[in-house]
């Protein structure tokens, strides 16, 4: 039987405390909680990394590939640190008939990141996700919590300077 080994150095004890503290003040079977427990630790920790979700397996007296089931998903769970901004383009079937896949191959291109992957700077971090309910908008992107409808290729640029300039006058 392989033993997975649990090596907490890399995460941080104080929000580990906090974690266990969350956990502690749930009522009823602990197991039943666990979609609960993995939005705490991701707005704690801000992703999900394996060590952690072996963590809160161990702690929910889970086997950790029910728990890595659960973070693969859904789509709001972070397995990899995430970029300030999550470019989610939508895959569903009326959004990839409208061309979804050349909107997210130019959002990869002008991000210079990969899919699942967050940029160099640390700005974005680029997912595909499964119909978002808005259908009529197709083909759709969200970034955080605002919807780009009918998006088409070249307005990616646009939207990725849009960000950038956000950025840069932050500095
Ligand atoms: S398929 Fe893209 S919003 Fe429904």
């Amino acid at each position: 039987m392989i033993r997975k080994i649990l090596d907490m150095s890399t995460l941080d004890k104080s929000l580990l405390n906090e974690l266990d503290d969350y956990i502690l003040s749930l009522e009823g079977k602990k197991e039943e909680h666990l979609i609960h427990v993995l939005h705490k630790a991701q707005s704690l920790f801000g992703y999900l990394p394996q060590n952690l979700q072996l963590y809160i397996a161990r702690k929910l007296d889970l086997p950790a590939a029910r728990v890595n089931g659960v973070v693969t998903f859904y789509s709001f769970f972070n397995e990899k640190p995430v970029g300030k901004y999550t470019i989610s383009v939508c895959m569903g079937t009326a959004c990839f008939v409208k061309g979804a896949d050349k909107v997210l191959d130019r959002v990869m291109e002008v991000t210079g990141t990969k899919k699942g992957e967050m940029s160099k700077d640390g700005l974005f971090t680029i997912k595909d996700v499964r119909c978002i309910g808005a259908c009529g908008l197709a083909p759709v992107l969200t970034i955080n919590d605002k919807v780009y409808g009918k998006v088409k290729p070249k307005d990616v640029d646009d939207i990725i300077r849009h960000y950038r300039s956000i950025q840069n006058d932050r500095k």
